[in-house]
């Protein structure tokens, strides 16, 4: 989709449909609310009409289509729900659920009325960013396997009106860098979603020397030959049962200013887990092709962060393997040594993505030494216990690096929340054989244990762990229950945030 700014009115301009949103009425007053006047006079009074009969209540969600008497497309009024609740998120929801209701309806273009999406601490800035973000997200549909769709809104534009006209400028850039950003996420689910038949280590590493043949990164793939000789047993391990061998992927975009900070960016790539010998039981392991998704959400990271050219150096690490039980696989028992020479008890197979991210982590740190790792995982399901599957997990010592992730948080409508990590994790992960075991012997704190089990793996560098379990993809039934621009599928959740994290970091160490 493309999605600009225009100086006119929405309701001026020629869009198949123009959309404006509105505030859900508080009290008994059922007059029309002044700011609607110009939306009842395109459709002739009927929405004046609506309003009364409370067809039109600004609810969240709520999406009404009227027709325009003179012909010139429709007019949505889409619900932003209570005024004094409103936010940047709403706008992004409301953005997804117009595109979505417009789906397959013969609506090519659609114009936003900035002004009626700005109130309170939303500011212009704010909601013309929400409206690119939303739209563009919401737009996504995974076409590769399908042969036939809808079709839908391929043009949106957020429309300042006479009243903002001087801030067309700042807003156009504005918008544009959401756009990369936002079409950064689609390429990134359109590389999750792949399954993975198709989506093996090899083809992720193949992805990455396309995009950094594109931007210029130096993109380095080891294979597992390269893994023996580096010591990486966790990735050989855990990649050992499949036929298609495992593969340490490293990006290098070098950075904005000659002294800036060096952030590392780990992702798991578990192409598929089912568990290995371990083995997870049938129902819903297909979901399990999403596994890649913070090795692919790496992927995106490095592209946003090269396209927009942000100030730290950043390096990205993609853990690359297929978790299969087979003759060669893996099992409970196995005594695996890792890239930094620190050795894993492995007591269960399923418990494999912190196995292959030790080698990502000990290797990262040792060559690149980074000012900071955040690494980003689909590891566990005691995350989606926890704290639902809408939102990461953050488990992060480090104050500073902590609450930028949690501002980025912020910005962009990705929730992640604060975790802790204490002794009592780190405890319950140590080993009587080796240095640490890859499952605890009492199930508490699944997402806290892993964490404590990676920790052992970065040593003193300031680092962030984001468990996206929950969060990287939505299935049919979790559906109903997200917001729209999310989709069925991957979600490429990560990129937006880091991206801005990245964004916002200084240029200089310190
Ligand atoms: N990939 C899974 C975690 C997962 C489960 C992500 C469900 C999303 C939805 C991971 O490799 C795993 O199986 N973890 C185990 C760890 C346990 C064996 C210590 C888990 O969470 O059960
Ligand atoms: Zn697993
Ligand atoms: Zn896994």
């Amino acid at each position: 989709m493309k999605f600009g700014v225009d100086r006119r009115e929405a309701l001026s301009a020629s869009a198949d449909a123009a959309a404006v949103g509105v505030f859900e009425v508080e009290g008994k007053d059922d007059r029309l609310p002044p700011s609607l006047a110009l939306a009842d006079k395109a459709t002739g009074g009927l929405l004046a009409g609506a309003w009364k009969r409370r067809e039109v209540k600004g609810k969240k969600r709520e999406v009404t289509v009227l027709h325009r008497p003179d012909g010139r497309g429709r007019v949505l009024l889409v619900g932003l729900g209570a005024r004094s609740q409103f936010t940047a998120d709403v706008v992004r929801r409301a953005a997804a659920d117009v595109v979505r209701a417009l789906r397959g309806k013969g609506a090519r273009t659609l114009a936003f009325q900035l002004g009626s999406y700005v109130e309170g601490s939303v500011t212009s800035s704010m909601a013309a960013r929400a409206l690119a973000d939303g739209s563009i997200l919401g737009a996504y549909e995974f076409l590769r396997y399908r042969t036939t769709t809808e079709g839908g809104v391929e043009e949106a534009s957020v429309h300042l009106g006479e009243d903002r006209s001087s801030e067309e400028r700042s807003l156009t850039s504005e918008v544009a860098e959401q756009t990369v950003i936002a079409e950064n996420v689609l390429w990134t689910r359109d590389i999750a979603n792949l399954p993975a038949d198709t989506a093996t280590p090899e083809r992720l590493a193949e992805e990455a020397r396309v995009l950094g043949k594109a931007l210029g990164l130096k993109v380095t793939v080891f294979d597992e030959k390269q893994l023996a000789k580096m010591g990486c047993g966790g990735l050989l391990a855990v990649g050992g049962g499949s036929v298609h061998p495992p593969r340490l992927v490293i990006l290098e975009y070098p950075g904005g200013t000659r002294r800036g900070r060096t952030v590392a960016v780990v992702g798991k790539g578990i192409t598929f887990d089912s568990g290995g010998i371990s083995i997870k039981p049938a129902a819903r392991m297909s979901e399990m092709k999403f596994d890649k998704s913070g090795a692919v959400a790496v992927l995106g990271i490095l592209r946003a962060a090269a396209t927009l050219k942000v100030a730290p150096r950043v390096i990205g690490v993609m853990c690359c393997a297929e978790n299969l039980p087979s003759g060669s696989a893996y099992r409970p028992g196995d005594v695996v040594r890792t890239y930094n020479q620190k050795t894993i008890e492995i007591l269960n197979t399923d418990a494999e993505g912190r196995v292959v991210l030790a080698d990502g982590l000990g290797y990262v740190v040792d060559q690149f030494h980074p000012d900071e790792v955040i690494d980003l995982a689909t590891l566990t399901g005691a995350q989606v216990v926890a704290l639902g599957d809408d939102m990461g997990g953050l488990v992060c010592p480090d104050d500073r690096l902590a609450n930028g992730l949690l501002m980025a948080s912020a910005a962009t409508g990705e929730p992640i929340w604060r975790m802790p990590l204490t002794d009592y994790h780190r405890e319950l992960v140590k080993s009587d054989l080796a240095d640490v075991r890859n499952s605890t012997e009492i199930a508490v704190a699944g997402m806290l244990t892993a964490a404590a089990f990676l920790e052992t793996f970065v040593g003193k560098t300031p680092w962030a762990h984001l468990d996206i379990a929950g969060a990287a993809w939505v299935n049919p039934v979790t559906r109903k229950y997200q917001p729209t621009y999310q989709n069925l599928g991957a979600t490429g959740f990560g990129v937006r945030l880091v991206a801005r994290y990245l964004q916002d970091l200084g240029t200089s160490k310190g």
